[in-house]
């Protein structure tokens, strides 16, 4: 049954990455990926089927990018352990939504470039705090760069 529900996806997935690919080649798409560590492994990994814009067109929280990864895997994208892996840090350090009272010390390390240590000490703060219900709750936490978190104040969700 698994084999058959991959294939129904897989068959209209070819289908529309043809046509995607063809759109693609009449117009020339601007890329508007940030320069970042891991963004050469993105463009490889992520845009033979289509271009860059389905990923900065709508914005998605972590977890909604974890599911287009394993969407993706679904349709065929194929890539090293190691290349999902960079894939996956550089959509989650540099385009993901921020959930910032339910991240994990992994993601808060990705986005806020901080150290192991540093985001766990975060994390630690938020629950003896009750949670960040403010932008400036989260830059009263011990080891954060308020100005990086003003920065990217359009990307964190206090919900
Ligand atoms: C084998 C072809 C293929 C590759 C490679 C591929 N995709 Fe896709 N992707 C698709 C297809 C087909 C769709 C359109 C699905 C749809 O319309 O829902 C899509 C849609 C998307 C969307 C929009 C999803 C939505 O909810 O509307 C995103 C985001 C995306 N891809 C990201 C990626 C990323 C990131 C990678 C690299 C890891 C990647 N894709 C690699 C085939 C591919």
């Amino acid at each position: 049954m698994k084999t058959l529900g991959v294939l129904t996806l897989l068959l209209p997935a070819i289908a529309i990455c043809f046509a995607l690919s063809t759109a693609r080649a009449v117009e020339a798409q601007a890329d508007k990926l940030p320069e970042a560590p891991g963004k050469a492994t993105v463009v490889a990994v992520c845009t033979s089927c289509h271009g860059s814009e389905v990923m900065t067109d709508a914005p998605r929280t972590v977890a909604g990018w974890v599911d287009v990864m394993f969407l993706m895997k679904d349709f065929g994208a194929m890539a090293t352990e190691a290349e999902w892996k960079t894939v996956t840090d550089y959509v989650v350090a540099n385009l993901a939504l921020l959930e910032v009272n339910k991240a994990e010390a992994a993601h808060m390390q990705l986005v806020f470039g901080l150290s192991e240590a540093a985001a766990k000490d975060v994390i630690a703060y938020r629950d003896k705090q009750g949670g960040f219900k403010t932008i400036d709750d989260l830059k009263n936490a011990p080891g954060v760069d308020a100005a990086k978190i003003d920065a990217l104040k359009e990307r964190l969700l206090f919900r």
